[in-house]
């Protein structure tokens, strides 16, 4: 599939992989986000606990939405290939800065009925190829609490490694950073 073989009022698609789409967040996409981010479940190693509500969905997806016109990356929504319209998780790359430098932060949570299919890592592979050639020299890093170790086997299969001095942020996450 490419962004042609699509009709013209389809979603923006940023990456396509062998078994996914990945795609601009759109306003359309509240409860998708919500049924990811209110999951207890998906929110296991989060202090702050799941979403409350779907407003909050809602403002956070503005967030998302508004990330990329402005950066012109940004987190993107993912589906399956066989099932395009299916929202199974969020993942991409956020441009911040951290500690001063400006890097980018990798972001990924999914269903828990897409967990185990090796679906988090092949989107976030789609989403660095997309991105990271467009922006020569700014490192990927991605912020994980000690004890999310499916977060922290992700994070080290893609390439990135903990601070060897065990540097966390504010909120006491590892600093993971791209070799
Ligand atoms: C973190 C998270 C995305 C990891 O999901 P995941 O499905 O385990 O991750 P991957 O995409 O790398 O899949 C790897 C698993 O799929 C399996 N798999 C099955 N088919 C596969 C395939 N075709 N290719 C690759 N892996 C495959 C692998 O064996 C592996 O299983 P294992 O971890 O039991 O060994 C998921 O746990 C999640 O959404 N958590 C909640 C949100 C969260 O904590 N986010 C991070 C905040 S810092």
């Amino acid at each position: 599939m490419t962004t042609t073989d699509l009709p013209a009022d389809a979603r923006t698609v940023v990456a396509v992989s062998e078994r996914l789409v990945l795609s601009r967040p759109q306003e359309g996409d509240a409860e998708a986000m919500f049924a990811i981010h209110g999951d207890p479940e998906t929110n296991r190693y989060n202090p702050h606990g799941p979403q409350r509500d779907l407003a909050a969905a809602r403002e956070q997806l503005a967030g998302f939405v508004a990330d990329w016109p402005r950066d012109g990356v940004g987190y993107c929504m993912v589906a399956t290939r066989a099932e395009p319209e299916v929202v199974i998780g969020v993942a991409g790359l956020f441009l911040h800065s951290l500690d001063g430098e400006p890097v980018f932060n990798l972001y990924y949570r999914f269903r828990p009925s897409a967990w185990g299919k090796g679906y988090a890592a092949e989107a976030c592979r789609a989403a660095m190829a997309e991105a990271l050639p467009r922006f020569p020299g700014v490192p990927v890093t991605a912020l994980i609490r000690a004890d999310n170790l499916p977060s922290r086997r992700l994070a080290e299969r893609l390439g990135l490694m903990p601070d060897p001095d065990g540097r966390v942020d504010q909120e006491d996450r590892l600093i993971h950073r791209m070799a």
